[in-house]
């Protein structure tokens, strides 16, 4: 990702690059979206699960770590509610350096935990969420063997805007719309940085209204006050007091753009949707963007809708991370499985064929 970029990163030849073959991800064209928004509007899904650790934070982490070699580092450290920590773990371990990780306690998917400790990271978990971690992680504070691989450090959100560019490439120009779920407001800061970015390169024309969701529990961005208990299924994005607050407000003003917020109802709905009408399996906290454009298309309220756009609009929506990694609220409404006999009757009778 960072050779296809490079002109536009803070990466000149001298920095060693640790990848994993980052960026690239599909832009996929959904028709069934596009019919249910109507107007003739085309709507992409950009699939930031098909990164090398299954998220988003995969295109920070390659410029954030490549740039903390130059600097001789000898660890990461992070707060996160999952994915963070799941690149952060494999990007030191591709390094050769350590990772610390601080995480709030019984609140980490699964799968994000799993990476964590394959990638050999060291976890501590506190008594206490996603705010108080980073509230930890930043008292530490940088010095010459840390570096903070939070979306506080700004090669991480130079790294994140690539995925603006990718979108702009291949669509030729830049969407009319762009939705994405918010927690941390790293990655719509970043987005944001990357479409005025290609616009003042003239690689596009126009910028796109920047749309984010958070989910209804931990929305202190939609509701303009810390939220001291954020709560939500969503738990990547289970975050009460965003780092990157003031850059997010700026996206949405600066881009006429909106934030709005989600229950966790429509979240879960949205993620089995997209699995069975798309087949893309993407995490809860991911499902959010489609979450939010099921709400745009169904609502007659109009600064809150997608029933006054333009005809031929095209919407792009980010989902973030890979279904795999949260599979535990999927695994509670699956049927046990009974076996039958292991006879063509018996499965013929089983698929009621
Ligand atoms: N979606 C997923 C899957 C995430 O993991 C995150 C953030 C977001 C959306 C929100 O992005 O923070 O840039 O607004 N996860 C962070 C983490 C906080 O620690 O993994 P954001």
């Amino acid at each position: 990702m960072i050779e296809r970029y490079r002109e536009f990163l803070p990466v000149p030849s001298a920095t060693p690059i640790i990848s994993l073959g980052e960026g690239n991800t599909p832009l996929i064209y959904s028709p069934r979206l596009s019919e249910r928004v109507g107007h003739g509007c085309e709507v992409f899904v950009k699939n930031e699960g098909i990164n090398p650790t299954g998220s988003f934070k995969d295109r920070g982490m390659t410029v954030a770590v490549s740039k903390a070699m130059e600097r001789g580092t000898k660890a990461l450290i992070c707060a996160s509610t999952g994915n963070t920590s799941a690149s952060a773990a494999a990007y030191a371990a591709r390094a050769g350096i350590s990772c610390v990780v601080i995480l709030p306690a019984g609140k980490i998917a699964t799968g994000k935990l799993l990476q964590a400790f394959i990638y050999g990271a060291k976890i501590v978990a506190i008594d206490g969420n996603f705010d108080d971690a980073l509230r930890v992680v930043r008292e530490l504070g940088e010095t010459d063997d840390f570096t903070i691989v939070n979306s506080i450090n700004p090669d991480r959100i130079a790294g994140q805007k690539t995925a603006a560019f990718e979108i702009v490439d291949e669509l030729g120009d830049a969407p009319d719309f762009h939705l994405l779920p918010v927690g941390n407001a790293g990655n719509i800061t970043a987005y944001w940085a990357g479409y005025r970015e290609y616009l003042a390169r003239e690689r596009s024309t126009k910028l796109p209204s920047m749309i984010g969701f958070q989910a209804a529990g931990a929305a202190p961005i939609f509701y303009d006050r810390i939220i001291d208990n954020p709560e939500t299924v969503a738990s990547a994005i289970r975050i009460g007091n965003p780092a990157s607050w003031k850059q997010a407000r700026a996206a949405i003003i600066e881009s006429q753009g909106a934030i709005d917020v989600v229950t966790d109802e429509d979240i879960l709905a949205a993620q089995s949707w997209l699995a069975q009408q798309e087949g893309i399996f993407v995490e809860p906290a991911g499902a959010a963007s489609i979450a939010g454009l099921f709400k745009w298309c169904d609502s007659d309220d109009g600064a809150h809708s997608f029933q006054k756009i333009l005809e031929s609009s095209r919407i792009v929506c980010t989902v973030t991370g890979h279904g795999l990694k949260d599979p535990d609220m999927i695994i509670r409404r699956m049927k046990d499985l009974k076996p039958i006999a292991a006879t063509v009757a018996d499965v013929r009778r089983a698929i009621e064929l």
